[in-house]
């Protein structure tokens, strides 16, 4: 039987390397996203080529419809149809709500929400069509409970779990599941990004007294991209520590 395709929307962060490297070590060829003109995307590659993963490198802008449908019309020439489809590519730009101004409103809805629907939108008819396909959609414990600081980012990934929902309900029957994860505060850049002591504050909340670790996440989205996740759809699955128990 020929190899599944993956595609991850924001493959060389965090969170989407190790993301990446479970997928392929569950036999999936994987096809990792990246910015346009991204420079550290050949320095990644040749790391991961040296660990033992050949990824296929895929430019695109997620905030973009026009990026996104030229990317994956690439993939799908080049590689072949894609049947699991991670969308993890995500920013902050975090900021109380009074000072928060249309820019950083914008910049996160559009990759955050909109993200996920440009490139959804270009893969989930060929899943369809072919019987079998795995949405999974990378919200987080903030999109449930809510953050000061984070009215954009919140509000973008609570979106994200009606459209995981909804959309679930609309491919149920074709083989295609749609599920989500809402991880809690994972060691990456996006957390290092939050000034030292309102993030030590933050992770002190933590119950297990830790922050997550990429592969934490990863190993639950090489379950829901598994033949045996079938069952489960339209889910949120949270990872958080013990942050957020609901
Ligand atoms: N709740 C309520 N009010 C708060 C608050 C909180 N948690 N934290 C600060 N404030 C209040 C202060 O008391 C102060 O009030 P006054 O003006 O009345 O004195 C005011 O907010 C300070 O506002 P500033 O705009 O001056 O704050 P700042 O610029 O120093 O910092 C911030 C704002 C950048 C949002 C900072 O608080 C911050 O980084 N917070 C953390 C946000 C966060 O959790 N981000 C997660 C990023 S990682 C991620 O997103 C991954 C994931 O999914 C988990
Ligand atoms: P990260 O290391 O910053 O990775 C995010 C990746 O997304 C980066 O590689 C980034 O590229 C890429 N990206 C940003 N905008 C893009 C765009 N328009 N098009 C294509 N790629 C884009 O952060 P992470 O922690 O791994 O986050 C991964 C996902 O998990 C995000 O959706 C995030 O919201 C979510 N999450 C993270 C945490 C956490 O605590 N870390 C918790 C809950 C949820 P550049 O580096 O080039 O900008």
């Amino acid at each position: 039987m020929s190899k599944k395709i993956a595609l991850v929307t924001g493959a060389m962060g965090g969170i989407g390397t190790e993301i990446s490297k479970f997928l392929a070590r569950d036999g999936f060829i994987v096809v990792t996203n990246c910015l346009p003109g991204y420079p550290q995307k050949d320095e990644w590659l040749a790391k991961m080529k040296a660990e033992g993963f050949d990824f296929i490198a895929a430019e695109g802008d997620i905030a973009s419809y026009e990026s996104c449908t030229a990317m994956v019309k690439k993939v799908e020439t080049e590689v072949g149809p894609i049947d699991v489809l991670v969308n993890n590519a995500g920013i902050t730009r975090d900021g109380m709500f009074r000072k928060m101004d249309k820019g950083q409103w914008d910049a996160v809805i559009d990759v955050n929400l909109s993200g996920v629907f440009n490139v959804t939108h270009q893969v989930i008819g060929g899943m369809a069509d072919r019987g079998w396909g795995r949405i999974i959609n990378i919200s987080s414990v903030n999109g449930i409970r809510g953050q000061a600081g984070q009215t954009n980012y919140a509000a973008a990934k609570a979106g994200e779990l009606g459209f995981t929902k909804s959309l679930a309900l609309e491919v149920a029957k074709k083989g295609v599941t749609v599920n989500a994860i809402a991880p809690g505060y994972i060691a990456t850049e996006m957390v290092l990004a939050i000034k030292e002591e309102v993030r030590n504050q933050l992770i002190a909340q933590i119950p297990v007294g830790r922050a997550g670790k990429p592969e934490e996440i990863a190993g639950l989205v090489s379950y829901l991209a598994s033949d045996i996740a079938g069952f489960m759809t339209g889910a949120t699955l949270n990872i958080n520590g013990g942050l957020h128990i609901y």
